[in-house]
C-alpha cells in the first residue's frame, strides 16, 4: 500500500485515537492474551541486567513491563506509543510497581526520538503491521542500534477460525458498501515467514530468525469475549457497527464462537522475528 504523507498521518492519528478510547481495558479484561505473548518476546530477546531497551508501541507494557524486570534497576526500558492515555496509564503502572529503569512517552513508533546507536534491543510487539511504513520503521530502528544490538517483533501468524469468523459475521452488520477494514496497514508485508525475513533482511539486519508459537486464550463465555474484542484492535470494526444492530450482532458472533461446544479457548500462532545490527 503506497500512502501520500498525508493519508499516511491521518492513518496513524486515526489508529492512536481508537486504541486511546480502548486503553482502559486493552489487556486488562482477565484474558490471557497479549501478556504471554509479550513475555515470550522478552524472553526470547534475551535481555541482560544494565541493558538499554526501548518498546515501541509499547500499549499497556505486555512486553515493556517484563523487559524492565529483565534488565533491572541498572538498565533503562523506554516505552513510546501514539496513544496518550496508553502511555499515561502505563506510566503509571511502571511507577507503581516502583520500576525506577522505566519511562513511557507519546511517540511515533515509525520514528522513534531517540539517541542513536545507543540501544541492546528494540521491541515491537503486535504493532509493526499496523504502521504505514514498517520497513522505514525497521531502518529507523537499526540505526537506533548499536553494533550487535537486535530488533524483535512479533506478528499474527494464524487467528483462531472462530475468531476470523466471527470478525466476518460481525462486518455483515456494518452500514452497507462499508467493508470489514483491516485495521493492519501493511500485514501483506508479514504474510509468511519469508516475507517477515525479507523485509528484515531489506532493512539491513543480519542473522535473522523467524519462529513460530501458539498460544490458547479463555473465555468465560461470549459476553467475556466481546467485552475482549472492545478492548482492542477490534474495536476498529465494532464502533462501525450502529448501535442498534450492535445484540443481532453479537447473536451472530455468539452462533459462529459457540459452535464447537465446552470451553470457549481460541489459540493464536504468533511469529516472532529477530535481526541483529552487524558491527560495521
Ligand atoms: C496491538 S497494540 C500492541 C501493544 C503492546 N505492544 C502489546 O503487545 O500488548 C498496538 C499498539 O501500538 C500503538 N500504535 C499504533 N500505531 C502507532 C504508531 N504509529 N506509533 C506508536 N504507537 C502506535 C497503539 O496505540 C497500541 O497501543
Amino acid at each position: 500500500m503506497n500512502l501520500t504523507s498525508s493519508e499516511a498521518r491521518r492513518m496513524k492519528a486515526a489508529m492512536a485515537e481508537m486504541f486511546d478510547r480502548g486503553a482502559a481495558t486493552y489487556d486488562r479484561v482477565g484474558v490471557e492474551f497479549f501478556g504471554p505473548m509479550g513475555r515470550e518476546l522478552v524472553r526470547r530477546a534475551d535481555l541482560r541486567p544494565g541493558q538499554r531497551v526501548v518498546d515501541v508501541g509499547c500499549g499497556r507494557g505486555a512486553v515493556l513491563l517484563p523487559a524492565a524486570a529483565a534488565v533491572g534497576p541498572t538498565g533503562r526500558a523506554i516505552g513510546i506509543d501514539l496513544a496518550p492515555r496508553m502511555v499515561e496509564l502505563t506510566r503509571a503502572e511502571a511507577r507503581a510497581a516502583g520500576l525506577t529503569q522505566v519511562q513511557v512517552e507519546v511517540a511515533d513508533a515509525e520514528a522513534p526520538p531517540l539517541p542513536e546507536t545507543a540501544w541492546d534491543a528494540v521491541l515491537a510487539g503486535l504493532v509493526l503491521f499496523l504502521l504505514p511504513a514498517p520497513l522505514e520503521a525497521l531502518r529507523a530502528y537499526r540505526r537506533l542500534l548499536r553494533p550487535g544490538g537486535r530488533v524483535g517483533f512479533t506478528t499474527f501468524a494464524a487467528h483462531d477460525l472462530r475468531f476470523t469468523d466471527a470478525l466476518r459475521v460481525l462486518a455483515q452488520h456494518l452500514p452497507d458498501g462499508e467493508r470489514q477494514s483491516p485495521t493492519a496497514a501493511q500485514e501483506g508485508l508479514f504474510a509468511t515467514p519469508e516475507s517477515t525475513a525479507a523485509l528484515l533482511e531489506t532493512a539491513g539486519y543480519r542473522r535473522v530468525t523467524v519462529e513460530e508459537a501458539t498460544f490458547r486464550s479463555q473465555f468465560r463465555d461470549v459476553e467475556h469475549w466481546m467485552t475482549w474484542a472492545w478492548s482492542h484492535g477490534a474495536r476498529a470494526l465494532l464502533e462501525r457497527i450502529p448501535t442498534e444492530r450492535l445484540p443481532a450482532a453479537l447473536a451472530d458472533a455468539s452462533r459462529v464462537l459457540t459452535r464447537v461446544g465446552g470451553d470457549l479457548v481460541l489459540t493464536t500462532t504468533v511469529r516472532f522475528a529477530f535481526g541483529v545490527r552487524a558491527a560495521q
